[in-house]
């Protein structure tokens, strides 16, 4: 399937967007292993999330979907998992496959994690090697995928800094250390998002957080409690940016999640002149969330701060249509993690985006793009969901159309990004391949 991008304006309009993928893996995870039933509503019916699910229910765990947003799970405690009849395959996702070796680490049975040709090239020595500190045995195809654990309980703690700017490795950690003797401490180069952390506290489970450093001890339970999933603010940042490059709009995002280890992307967007401000802030449960006013605004290249990295981790592909429609050029360092997610997503953009008329050129960590006009083409996703929705939403305000190639991926994060984006008007229309 392709996207098909005719120039549009988008017009005022108010939207929502599907939950948020991070808190929607959580919650499985964490209400599996809770006492009693986790309700969960707002929930990221994904392909991502999905391939969660699966895995937790072939782990032996009662899960009830009412509605694709509604999930009740009947947690079985700690040590109540069972070891699943084959391999747990975990699709696209680098966030279930971390997370879950984690979780699976503590156990006292094997299991086997596997995932598609994308998650099959992804780095897994950054789990294995806290994760065999701790007492588990994790064989891999040379630090990737598959993955086979031998658990162990307990486990032993440890205190572990992290080489690298990582909540999926920070939480493969923490939930390993939920199995483990003694107290577990993860020590962060810089902040990452802490949606465990909170959800953990909000099951009763204390943890602590103090100079960049995360403590945990083991054997504490969790009790369940309800989750109520906001709005994915990475999805946001494409309908964002599609009101942001329009001539005359104003967008208004509803419930969307803006805890302040992911929002980033808005302190990078503002500070190239985008008119975004908060509405009516609130805490869901342990989240922030708030609505989010976007008006179309005149954007100047900068020079993004290294700081802000680790806070918009996701929203680089969007960040850089941003530059490329902003005046002068833009600045990025610091951002090599980029190149180890569901595709090298330095090159996957700057390919596009060259495609499209852009210059950019790229370092091994970094990113210079210079501020120009988006043409039209035909580019590829390199088969990756936030490749294919940014260079669409650069093809709202491209001279051209725009087709962007093998886009089945977006449903692995944003199911129905298309009826969104046309909810605000731009003409983006999925096309089975001619
Ligand atoms: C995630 C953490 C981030 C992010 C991913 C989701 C999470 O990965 O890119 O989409 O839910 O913990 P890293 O922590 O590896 O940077």
């Amino acid at each position: 399937m392709h996207f098909k991008v005719i120039p549009s304006q988008v017009r005022d309009a108010s939207v929502t967007v599907p939950g948020d993928k991070s808190i929607s893996h959580r919650a499985l995870m964490l209400g599996s292993v809770a006492n009693g039933r986790t309700e969960v509503c707002g929930f990221l019916a994904g392909e991502d999330c999905l391939a969660t699910l699966t895995a937790m229910r072939a782990l032996g765990v009662d899960i009830r979907q009412a509605s694709p947003t509604e999930m009740s799970i009947d947690g079985v405690g700690l040590h109540g998992l069972h070891a699943a009849a084959s391999d747990l395959n975990l699709g696209n996702s680098g966030t279930a496959m971390r997370l879950m070796a984690g979780l699976l680490c503590g156990q006292s049975f094997a299991s086997v994690l596997s995932g598609d040709e994308s998650l099959s090239g992804r780095p897994m020595g950054r789990i294995i090697d806290p994760l065999q500190r701790m007492g588990a045995t994790l064989d891999s195809n040379d630090g990737k995928p598959p993955l086979a654990i031998r658990g162990s309980s307990p486990l032993r703690a440890i205190e572990y800094a992290l080489p690298m700017a990582s909540a999926q490795v920070k939480s493969a950690i923490l939930l390993a250390g939920l199995y483990a003797t003694g107290t577990t401490a993860v020590i962060e180069p810089s902040v990452t998002r802490d949606h465990t952390e909170r959800m953990l506290g909000a099951m009763g489970v204390t943890v602590s957080t103090s100079n960049g450093t995360v403590t945990l001890l083991g054997g504490q339970q969790l009790t369940a409690c309800d989750v109520s999933v906001p709005g994915d603010l990475s999805s946001a940042a494409f309908v964002m940016l599609a009101a942001l490059l329009s001539e005359d709009a104003d967008v208004m995002i509803r419930n969307v999640g803006v805890n302040p280890t992911r929002t980033g992307v808005i302190d990078i967007l503002q500070s190239m002149g985008a008119d975004i401000s908060l509405e009516n802030p609130q805490l869901l449960g342990a989240e922030p969330v708030a609505d989010i006013r976007v008006r179309s605004s005149r954007l100047q290249g900068c020079t993004v701060d290294p700081a802000l990295v680790s806070l918009a981790i996701d929203e680089f592909p969007v960040i850089f249509v941003a530059a490329a429609a902003a005046s002068g050029s833009t600045k990025f360092s610091g951002i090599g993690e980029l190149r180890v997610k569901e595709s090298d997503r330095i090159s996957a953009m700057a390919d596009g985006m060259r495609i499209m008329g852009i210059e950019i050129s790229e370092t091994e960590d970094g990113a210079v793009v210079h501020g120009g006009r988006f043409g039209g083409g035909i580019v590829r996703s390199h088969g990756d969901h936030r490749v294919a929705m940014s260079l669409a939403v650069a093809g709202t305000v491209a001279s051209d159309e725009l087709i962007v190639e093998d886009v089945a991926a977006v449903d692995t994060s944003f199911p129905g990004f298309h009826t969104c984006m046309a909810g605000v008007g731009a003409n983006l229309k999925p096309e089975q391949l001619r």
